[in-house]
């Protein structure tokens, strides 16, 4: 009933302007009115990584609750998992509105938001205050930088830091293509000497910590990174162990849009006209890294059918933000069930058994368009 309550709002959030829209969705999700998850997951979708149980793939992207509102409720509609952030040490207004905007002919965002966030402190609290925080539901914290910081490699260690004691993973946000410089720490160098910081961080925190534990560290990359850097920087990354890679964020390109005029618009791309170039860039970096570094495929997945393309192409858990605003949020179990079908149909009893195994095809397509 809810469901279908909320496939009727759509038009009215879509007669609003988007980040009108989103701010009034997460306010309707905080006095929950949202569709719960009926039941436990199917247990062929369970995964456990890193120590921790994932009852299912598929997580909210980083971006739609980046201040932690409303995580739980993002568990109780069905995601495996939540990211939220990207969180900077300072709150931050980010770039003058209007500033999203959608390409609805693409089923697409163009976003120059520019990490407009609470800051640490707030974001915090509202990790601890949550109920049962620590026990229900995996909830990972995105960091970035400051824009007027001058160190931001600074600004990641006091991320890793503030937030080590309620993060189940961190994703170091170095792709974000609104906050001016950013993205030049995935040059090779540059991220060397990030990592080297973050695991030396991450290694005496951990000692702090009662039970020792150590908190993965995934890393978000950019689909445009020149691909001729991209074998260096995946060889940095496993020399640095990071726990995983997440592939990817939004893009600068304008390929295959229709002239819809707010393609024009500046900013990060995400949703349907991303997913070839970030499906194909996971089967490189799943060639590159051998299968050895689980792979968080997210990019325009909005259909059980690229939802199966992601794993494939080398994914182990999924993500998602576009594709939830133009379908809704039935999107979420229309991919669980197209899952469990998948598996049925090919005799799989776990969905690892499943991934990479079109990875040299999507290989083939990177080397195609670069
Ligand atoms: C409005 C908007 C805001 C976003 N903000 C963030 C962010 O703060 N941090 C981040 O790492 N990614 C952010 N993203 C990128 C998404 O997490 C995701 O990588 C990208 O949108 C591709 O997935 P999609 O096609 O399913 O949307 C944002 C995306 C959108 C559309």
């Amino acid at each position: 009933m809810l469901k279908n309550l909320m496939t009727l709002a759509r038009p009215a959030l879509f007669a609003l302007a988007p980040e009108k829209a989103h701010r009034l969705t997460i306010e309707i999700l905080k006095q929950g009115f949202f569709p719960r998850q009926q039941g436990t997951d199917d247990e062929r979708l369970n995964q456990t990584l890193w120590g921790l149980n994932f009852p299912n793939p598929l997580g909210m992207a980083a971006g739609f609750d980046k201040n932690a509102e409303v995580p739980d409720v993002l568990l109780q509609m069905g995601f495996g998992f939540c990211e939220i952030g990207t969180v900077t040490p300072k709150p931050q207004a980010g770039n003058p509105t209007p500033r999203v905007f959608r390409l609805i002919e693409d089923r697409a965002i163009i976003n120059r938001l520019g990490f407009n966030n609470e800051g640490h402190k707030a974001v915090l609290a509202r990790l601890l205050a949550r109920p049962h925080h620590g026990i229900n539901g995996i909830i990972g914290v995105n960091i970035g930088a400051n824009k007027q910081t001058k160190d931001k490699t600074a600004d990641y260690v006091a991320g890793l830091t503030a937030f080590y004691q309620v993060a189940d993973y961190f994703t170091i946000n170095i792709s974000s293509p609104n906050t001016p410089g950013l993205r030049d720490l995935q040059s090779p160098q540059a991220l060397e000497n990030l990592l080297a910081q973050l695991m030396t961080t991450r290694a005496t925190l951990a000692q702090q910590q009662p039970d020792q534990r150590t908190v993965p560290i995934l890393i978000k990359l950019a689909p445009d990174i020149p691909a001729n850097d991209l074998p260096e920087i995946i060889a940095t990354l496993r020399q640095h162990h990071v726990d995983g890679i997440i592939v990817s964020n939004t893009t600068l390109s304008r390929d295959g849009l229709s002239e819809d005029h707010n393609a024009r618009q500046t900013g990060g791309l995400s949703g349907r006209p991303l997913f070839l170039r970030s499906t194909a860039m996971l089967g490189e970096i799943y060639r590159l890294t051998e299968g050895q570094i689980p792979l968080i495929g997210v990019g325009g997945i909005d259909s059980a059918k690229a939802a199966i393309a992601k794993i494939e192409a080398g994914a182990t858990l999924l993500q998602l933000y576009t594709g939830l605003i133009y379908e809704g949020p039935g999107l979420i179990d229309e991919i669980k069930r197209g899952l469990i079908t998948m598996m049925q149909h090919n005799g799989l009893t776990s969905l690892s058994q499943a991934t990479g195994r079109q990875a040299v095809t999507w290989a083939a397509k990177w080397s195609k368009m670069n």
